[in-house]
């Protein structure tokens, strides 16, 4: 791995070492360190996400996302899920990539148990129809219970097998749909401040929309895969686009390991 920005004199050795052939991955704890969250104040939130892109700006190819990612990029998308309160999905993600429950990482116990947190990050699944398979592990078997988000006029039958497969079932809108600012809210109010988006794109967008994301964790991918694949965020477009200022870019095997903060 190397530090491609911002540059310091420790980018340079590393820089100088990579040359000579000493390349190396990094560590889960020096990645971790890379990734932090920043220092919150009082009943305060941050909201970050993490997507991969193609070169030509594809963010899945066949309904995945996977084909773009490396392993390096998984031990990132690890490592952010490890350092977050909560991870917020939306469900057609959840359907369409087998979403799993987020596990407890020996790598991590420490750093989260300093930092007040329990054992895993807890997955909130954001949907308006809560037409999900509620025998999923992800909702029958997680470490900490699983988030459904939703709006007030949610299907009551749904709402009611959310709740029987052992998922906490939280309003977040007084429509059918979430308001992301308010589903930022509402997270926080459980002391779920450190958060963290997985997508996808459609969820992604309405939080951007709503001036609702304060970091993008994107990951570059050295690929190209033509076709029509949605963008790493969809929906209506802003009136003006949301301007980012680069925090850091990390390299390993021609991936680029880009971290946005919002101006
Ligand atoms: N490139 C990446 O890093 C990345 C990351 C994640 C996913 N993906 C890819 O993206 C694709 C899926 O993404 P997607 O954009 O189609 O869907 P998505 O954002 O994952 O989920 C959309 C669904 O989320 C729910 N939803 C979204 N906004 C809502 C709101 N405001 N209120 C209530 N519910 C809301 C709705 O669920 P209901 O229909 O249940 O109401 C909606 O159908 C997959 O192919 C996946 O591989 C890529």
């Amino acid at each position: 791995m190397r530090r491609l920005f911002p540059v310091t004199d420790m980018t340079a050795r590393e820089t100088a070492a990579e040359g000579a052939g000493e390349a190396r991955e990094w560590s889960l704890d020096e990645l971790a360190d890379a990734y932090v969250y920043p220092e919150l104040p009082a009943g305060g939130s941050w909201l970050r996400a993490n997507m991969v892109s193609s070169l030509d700006g594809a963010g899945q190819h066949d309904g995945r996302s996977q084909p773009l990612s490396s392993e390096t990029d998984m031990r990132i998308f690890g490592t952010l899920r490890a350092l977050a309160d909560v991870v917020v999905v939306g469900a057609e993600t959840v359907r369409l990539e087998g979403y799993r429950p987020a596990r407890a990482r020996e790598a991590f116990a420490a750093r989260r148990a300093d930092a007040g947190q329990g054992p895993a990050p807890v997955i909130a699944v954001v949907s308006a129809s809560l037409n999900l398979d509620f025998s999923l592990p992800l909702f029958t078997a997680p470490l900490v219970p699983t988030l459904v988000l939703t709006g007030a006029a949610a299907p009551a039958d749904r709402v009611a097998a959310a709740r029987a497969a052992g998922a906490e079932v939280l309003v977040a809108g007084d429509g059918a749909g979430v308001e992301p600012v308010r589903a930022r809210a509402v997270l926080a109010e459980r002391g779920l401040r450190r958060q963290l988006t997985e997508g996808g794109p459609r969820l992604l967008g309405q939080f951007v929309a709503a001036d609702a994301l304060d970091e993008l964790c994107l990951t570059v991918s050295p690929t190209m895969t033509a076709g029509s694949a949605q963008r790493i965020a969809g929906g209506p477009s802003v009136a003006v686009p949301t301007r980012f200022a680069v925090a850091s870019v990390l390299e390993r095997d021609g991936f680029l390991f880009t971290r946005y903060r919002r101006i």
